[in-house]
């Protein structure tokens, strides 16, 4: 029995020095380092495998996704059987709640105009507004969803939350489901996707829903490139619709040379770096979530393959 990793060789050497002291008895194996077995592995981390690789190892019980989401592993090839388990780590919840605070910050300050007025040498007076003026809403309530709530609590804006199921989060106005969305949207200032990539959120930055929030809103979409619909934003900033975006995830990464959004003077393009995953305290977590399968307990992150996430 085995665990296999495969992806960038600086994080497998630092997670072979956490699994030699934490799980001792267990063979960790690096893919294109180290003799692997196929019918060995049992346990495989990969952060975007293709379907052929995964498809070597007939005996496959759980696939763990090096990074909090999962849409990027070939899940519609995998055996209903495999369990998939996201990774849940403070390091990507803190990477992304700072992310979010910087975005709401610089979009509510205006930071693409006056960038686009200072490179353009103008000196252009714009009104300021202060925090308490502009409702952040942000699209999904989990790990990182209420990371990026408690952060941008304290800088005073109004806050507003969206997910499938109902929550209740203090300081918070929270709706859930369709039927909450409109309500949601009406009122927000700037919106931010922290959506997993489902085939009922896949679009869901659209025309319509640009139109449902107060005009001069802003968007932050650093969930799925797939949740945008590019060409929508394009039109929504166009026509005033929208003020701004911020955009940390395309389809596709990398954007092409002369796509839009690296000229459009109201985007703000990060190149998918809102939360990275942090080699130790990742490695710490999947070491204890190896420690739990030994153990037959619940594993954290699991996902609800039925659900998509
Ligand atoms: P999570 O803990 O699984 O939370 C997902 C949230 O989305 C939940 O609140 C869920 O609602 C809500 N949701 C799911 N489907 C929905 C739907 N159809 N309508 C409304 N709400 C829905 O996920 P997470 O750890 O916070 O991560 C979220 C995503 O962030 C990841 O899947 C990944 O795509 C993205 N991400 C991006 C980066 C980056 O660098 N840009 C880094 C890490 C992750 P319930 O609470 O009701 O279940
Ligand atoms: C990064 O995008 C992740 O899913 O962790």
């Amino acid at each position: 029995m085995t665990f296999l990793y495969h992806g960038l060789e600086a994080r497998g050497a630092v997670w072979a020095e956490i699994f030699a002291a934490r799980v001792p008895d267990l063979p960790f194996l690096r893919w294109g380092q180290d003799s692997v077995d196929p019918a060995q592995v049992r346990w495989l981390a990969a952060w975007n495998a293709p379907a052929e690789f995964i498809a070597q190892f007939p005996n496959l019980e759980v696939l763990f996704s090096v990074g909090a989401g999962i849409d990027q592993l070939p899940l519609d090839a995998l055996p209903p059987q495999v369990r998939v388990v996201r990774m849940v780590e403070q390091g990507i919840i803190t990477g992304m709640a700072e992310y979010v605070a910087m975005a709401c910050l610089a979009l509510h300050r205006d930071l693409p105009f006056f960038i686009t007025e200072q490179r353009a040498g103008r000196w252009t007076y714009r009104h300021t507004r202060l925090a308490a003026d502009t409702r952040v809403g942000v699209m999904g309530l989990g790990e990182l969803g209420k990371a990026a709530l408690e952060m941008l609590k304290p800088l005073g804006f109004p806050l507003s939350g969206w997910s499938r199921s109902a929550h209740s989060i203090e300081g918070v106005e929270c709706f859930a489901g369709a039927k909450g969305f409109d309500a949601f949207l009406a009122q927000v200032g700037i919106a931010v996707c922290l959506l997993p990539l489902t085939p009922e959120t896949r679009g869901i930055l659209c025309r319509e829903t640009f139109d449902k929030m107060p005009r001069g809103s802003a968007v932050v979409n650093a969930g799925r490139g797939g949740h945008l619909v590019a060409d929508d934003l394009i039109v929504a900033l166009d026509s005033g619709q929208l003020r701004a975006a911020m955009i940390d995830v395309t389809v596709p990464e990398p954007l092409p040379e002369g796509h839009p959004f690296f000229s459009h003077p109201a985007i703000f393009l990060t190149p998918h770096v809102a939360a990275e995953t942090r080699h130790g305290s990742a490695g710490e977590v999947l070491a204890d979530n190896v420690l739990r399968l030994l153990a037959g307990e619940p594993l954290l992150g699991e996902v609800d393959r039925t659900r998509g996430y």
